[in-house]
């Protein structure tokens, strides 16, 4: 089985993925900035040191792999001009890709930085995401990039504060809610049958959802009380102007609450393999 060098298996969709490749039989070694944290989660995996923009440090854990996994992010705090994972540090992994033998990248972008210039949207952070595509197409590697809807993990990772699920704007187009577990075997499946293929991959739930309607779900199914509260999104936009963290809330759910997204996952189901856990399994499966 291969052997692959996972980036970001901290993350709150890497681990997931991470479970779901070590289950299917694939050789992982995780690189991280915080190696005690990630060797916390993942007590029997090898964890090395290293950081996106530190070429030398993702130059020695490749050695001996024959793919890389990318969990990144655009950090909530971060600026535009600050050094970005999903930016340089896609750059250095390439460029490191090409000296120690790496033949593919496999990546999780997402389905709704598509919603960047509809309705005169424009977010940088979405930017970046788009440009990450098109350099990992250019880098002459095989790729696998998957374009995932909106995780059931936003809801209790995200959301969920004490006793209050925080709901922001009026939600006006479904989402197809995955859950993690769903798509780590989904990716699993197509790493293990990639071959020399490119593969692009739209990851979608089995239930649309609004915000409204994925709030009651989860509340109703989870084992203890919870309630939806909505915030308006105008005063956050204005928040937004003094905080870097609340401008990036307002821009992410703006684009969730309008994006219009369509059900377009039916090669991944072909392919991959259907999503079998539902919102009300996710919810109830949760230890609060
Ligand atoms: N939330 C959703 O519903 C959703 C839907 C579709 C797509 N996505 C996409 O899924 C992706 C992953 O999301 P997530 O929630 O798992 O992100 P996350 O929790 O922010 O995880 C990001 C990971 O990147 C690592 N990292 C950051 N900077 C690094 C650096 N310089 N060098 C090495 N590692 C670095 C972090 O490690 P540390 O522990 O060191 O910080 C962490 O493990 C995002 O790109 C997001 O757009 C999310």
């Amino acid at each position: 089985m291969q052997k692959i060098l996972f980036i970001g298996a901290s993350g709150m969709l890497g681990k997931p993925v991470a479970l779901e490749l070590l289950r299917a039989g694939f050789h992982l070694t995780l690189l991280a900035r915080d190696t005690e944290k990630v060797e916390k989660l993942f007590p029997n995996i090898p964890v090395i040191k290293g950081d996106v923009f530190d070429i030398g440090s993702l130059e020695s854990a490749m050695k001996g792999h024959e793919m890389v996994y990318l969990n990144l992010s655009v950090a909530q705090t971060s600026r535009k001009s600050d050094l970005q994972p999903e930016r340089e540090g896609i750059k250095n992994i390439i460029e490191a890709s090409g000296k120690t033998g790496i033949k593919r990248i496999a990546y999780i972008s997402s389905l709704i930085k598509n919603y960047e210039g509809m309705n005169g949207f424009r977010w940088w952070s979405f930017q970046i995401k788009q440009a990450a595509v098109e350099i990992i197409k250019r880098s002459g590697l095989n790729y696998s990039i998957f374009y995932p809807s909106t995780f059931m993990e936003s809801l209790d990772q995200q959301m969920l504060q004490g006793s209050r699920l925080m709901l922001v704007g009026k939600s006006e187009a479904p989402m197809w809610f995955v859950a993690g577990k769903d798509y780590g075997r989904q990716v699993a499946w197509a790493l293990k049958n990639a071959g020399n293929e490119n593969q692009e991959y739209a990851i979608q739930g089995s239930e649309p959802f609004t915000w409204d309607q994925a709030a009651k779900v989860f509340c109703d199914n989870y084992k203890v009380p919870v309630k939806p509260i909505k915030a308006p999104l105008v005063p956050l936009k204005l928040a937004g102007i003094f905080s870097q963290r609340l401008n990036y809330v307002y821009h992410i759910c703006e684009a969730m609450n309008k994006y219009p997204e369509k059900f377009e996952s039916e090669r991944a189901w072909n392919d991959l393999g259907k999503p079998t856990i539902t919102l009300a399994d996710y919810a109830t499966s949760l230890k609060p």
